[in-house]
């Protein structure tokens, strides 16, 4: 008998080998951007802790939407941001808000060549910067932020989101904005969960991006890191409540629940999506920047671990980029 008598190195040999037998694949098909666009401004506002990324105009969000469709990408994520800010967040609801004029616009652009989703939450809208209203004590009303939230839905739905992204982590969400949305006939727009999203310190970069007035932290309402089984109460919950996707935030430090909730989510026979946040993108562009990684190839692998790790279709502010990539054969 030969010695080694197995040798898996066979299947490495050559770039030929080697992908016929990649387990994993990256699609433009799978990668969902996440895209700003702002209030009152006329040129797109570069987000420094995010290099590359900008706070668009309506005009340039069009552009990058329908950049994304040529690229193949396959849905687009909208967050806006107000000019101005109140405690209830009410322009969130304003069919001439920001983000429910920036659905709208991209709807126009890419009709259904593209998913359109859209961010459900009031953070970037209230002036204290919470995902929801609050008490007279300061506390975040459950409660009275799902009133809201459900107005929200039915708002995006009528300007044209494909799918709304409930993200504040309320508890009953998914239940009050499905039924305010079936409610106003709006049946056919989807709701894609932010199931478990933690507390993390790695959204960052997003504040800037978001100009977020926030002081203080999330940990009354957004998940503990240090928990994995309530990731799947969490998800049970939503897909009960009528989830149609559920999603895990952030991507990297989480791919333990990314693959415990791929397993879960299998057996509902609903698809999984992971969102590669904020600091995930600035920790990788900042090290490249530094010449101390290779840029493209830990972007690639790092979307690829999030693919391996049971995640269906990625968020990823490097979408259209590495969509790009893929199509010119590179990963
Ligand atoms: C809340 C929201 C946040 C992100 C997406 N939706 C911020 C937060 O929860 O504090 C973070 C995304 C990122 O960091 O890339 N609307």
């Amino acid at each position: 008998m030969a010695f080694p008598s197995h040798r898996p190195r066979r299947l490495r040999q050559s770039a030929a080998m080697r992908r016929l037998v990649a387990e994993t694949r990256l699609h433009p098909a799978d990668l969902i951007l996440p895209v700003f666009v702002r209030e009152g401004i006329s040129e797109p506002v570069a987000i420094t802790s995010m290099p590359g990324v900008v706070q668009h105009t309506q005009d340039t969000l069009r552009r990058a939407a329908s950049e994304a469709v040529e690229l193949g990408v396959g849905g687009i994520m909208l967050f806006g941001i107000p000019e101005t800010r109140d405690a209830m967040g009410s322009a969130s609801l304003d069919p001439e808000g920001v983000l429910n004029r920036g659905i709208r616009a991209v709807k126009s652009e890419v009709g259904s060549d593209i998913v359109v989703m859209s961010d459900l939450c009031l953070d970037e809208f209230t002036d204290h910067g919470h995902c929801g209203v609050l008490t007279a004590d300061g506390a975040v009303d459950n409660d009275a932020t799902l009133e809201i939230y459900g107005q929200m839905g039915v708002a995006q739905a009528e300007a044209g989101a494909d799918m709304v992204g409930p993200s504040g982590m309320m508890d009953g969400q998914v239940a009050v904005i499905r039924q305010a949305m079936d409610d106003a006939g709006r049946q056919d727009t989807g709701i894609l969960a932010y199931a478990a999203k933690y507390s993390s310190a790695f959204y960052g970069p997003f504040r800037e991006a978001v100009d977020s007035q926030l002081t203080g932290d999330r940990k009354t309402y957004q998940m503990d890191p240090a928990n994995r089984r309530e990731a799947l109460l969490e998800v049970s919950l939503d897909l009960d409540e009528g989830a149609d996707l559920v999603m895990v935030k952030p991507a990297m430090s989480y791919l333990d629940i990314l693959r415990d909730v791929a397993e879960s989510a299998f057996e509902r026979g609903v698809p999984v999506s992971a969102y590669q946040i904020s600091g995930e993108y600035a920790m990788i562009e900042a090290a490249a920047a530094n010449g101390w990684i290779d840029r493209d190839a830990a972007v690639a692998e790092s979307v690829l671990s999030i693919r391996r790790a049971g995640a269906d279709t990625v968020l990823t502010y490097w979408a259209a980029e590495l969509a790009r990539w893929i199509k010119e054969g590179r990963f």
